[in-house]
């Protein structure tokens, strides 16, 4: 399977192809700084230089070439404000999408995020509710294409190392954290699993094995 990674040198992104290599899937990592390229390349993927905020779809369509599904894995980052919030979160996804639709790539799985789907909490701040406002904007949109999408909401991110023990499942899911290897794993399940097609899932830890949880749902 050729999986192109939208924002491929992202923290989920990059132990994402670390785990497609290493299952014999070839990954492809959107990146816009060249001083990345060594990293994804370490973590066994094809590095494609492409500004998700500059390119066009044309652009990206020529690039998903051959490709048999694709990740939108990008995100404007802590430290970013609300513009950037808008042209990567969601502009950037629908780049992606609109992408895939032209080069007839149908398999596509979008993080998103915990708190997506309703209007920011009253008082969370003007960037987190740019963020969540771009989140349910590109979820809205890729739900509305013909393509064969999954979206993945995970709750708070951390850096701890995998458990392979999960809550997935349609919202509502209570918050909670989950390690990034995690919702790698999770994508990487999700990605050949025609049964999570068309479905909005919620990711925290749990006490689920992964595998079990993925596949339960359909
Ligand atoms: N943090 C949380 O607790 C949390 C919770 C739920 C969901 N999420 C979502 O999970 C996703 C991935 O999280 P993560 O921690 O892996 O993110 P990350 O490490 O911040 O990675 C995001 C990647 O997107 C790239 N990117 C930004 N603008 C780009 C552009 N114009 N063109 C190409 N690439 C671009 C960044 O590249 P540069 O290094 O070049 O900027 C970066 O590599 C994000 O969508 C995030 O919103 C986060």
């Amino acid at each position: 399977m050729r999986v192109v990674i939208a924002g491929g040198h992202g923290k989920i992104a990059l132990l994402l192809e670390r785990l497609l290599a290493e299952r014999g899937d070839q990954a492809v990592g959107l990146i816009r700084n060249p001083a990345h390229i060594a990293d994804v390349r370490e973590a066994g993927a094809q590095a494609v230089i492409c500004d998700l905020e500059a390119a066009s779809a044309d652009d990206v369509a020529a690039l998903l070439s051959g490709a048999d599904a694709v990740v939108f894995a990008a995100g404007a980052g802590a430290g970013s404000g609300a513009p950037r919030k808008d042209s990567v979160d969601r502009a950037a996804s629908v780049l992606m999408a609109d992408a895939a639709e032209r080069a007839g790539v149908r398999r596509f799985v979008q993080v998103s995020s915990m708190g997506a789907g309703q209007p920011p909490r009253p008082g969370s701040g003007e960037v987190w509710a740019a963020y969540i406002t771009a989140k349910t904007a590109a979820e809205a949109d890729l739900r509305a294409r013909d393509l064969d999408w999954t979206i993945l909401r995970p709750g708070s991110l951390t850096d701890a190392p995998a458990t392979g023990k999960i809550r997935l499942a349609a919202p509502p899911v209570p918050r909670g954290t989950v390690p990034r290897a995690d919702v790698a794993a999770v994508i990487g399940a999700l990605l050949d699993n025609p049964g999570t097609w068309h479905q909005t899932l919620e990711l925290t830890g749990g006490d689920s094995p992964l595998a079990e949880a993925v596949q339960s749902i359909s």
